[in-house]
């Protein structure tokens, strides 16, 4: 428990983000309040923000993936005309608002190997992308093993002026966390499982 306990709070008091664009944007800056878990960035103030889930509002609709049996994952994108679609997903979804909205609209990540939505700056265009922490130096992590935090985040860490990729697991997208994710709400298990602990220690 103590261990879980642990991983509760980095996840939230760190700002996380999949996308390597937003990461580097918003590279070594921290969120926290578990409300606001998103790292974003705000384009007119042009500052990085943590947000809350914009599915916990969506015109005042708080969306659930809780008991949907195969598709636990709170997910989200921006149809054409920037207006919210909530979704629950059968794999992990962490994106920003400023990517998802304001980048990327009409752009959605529907295959399972890449669900990572970013920005492309060389190209200016929209990519789905396999997810920064399956091919961390050779390894791919997962958090199938981890039930309370099944949400694989990658950060940017600052070590000594250096920026240093960290991948950790999170807990879920859900607004309401006083009660455990059901077996049921528990992904797939992960035939490349790998150890994870480590990547927690320099917290
Ligand atoms: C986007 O979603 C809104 C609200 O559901 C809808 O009214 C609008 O037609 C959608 N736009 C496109 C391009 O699908």
């Amino acid at each position: 428990m103590w261990l879980r306990g642990a991983l509760f709070l980095n996840s939230v008091r760190t700002l996380l983000a999949s996308s390597e664009h937003l990461a580097q944007l918003c590279a070594a800056q921290r969120c926290n309040e578990p409300e606001h878990p998103i790292l974003d960035y705000d384009q007119d103030a042009r500052e990085c923000v943590c947000s809350s889930h914009p599915c916990w509002n969506d015109n005042g609709l708080e969306h659930t993936c809780r008991g949907k049996f195969g598709f636990p994952f709170l997910t989200f994108f921006y149809n054409e005309t920037k207006h919210l679609v909530c979704e629950c997903s059968s794999f992990a979804h962490y994106g920003s608002i400023y990517v998802s909205r304001d980048l990327c609209p009409g752009h959605r990540c529907v295959d399972p190997e890449h669900p990572v939505l970013d920005y492309d700056e060389d190209t200016a265009e929209c990519v789905c992308k396999s997810h920064p922490c399956w091919h961390d130096n050779g390894r791919r992590h997962t958090c199938s093993e981890k039930p309370g935090f099944p949400l694989l985040k990658m950060r940017y860490h600052e070590v000594d002026g250096r920026l240093e990729r960290v991948c950790e697991c999170g807990i879920s997208m859900e607004k309401d966390q006083s009660f455990p994710l059901f077996e049921y709400d528990k992904p797939g298990a992960d035939p490349d499982e790998a150890d994870f602990e480590d990547d927690n220690e320099e917290f």
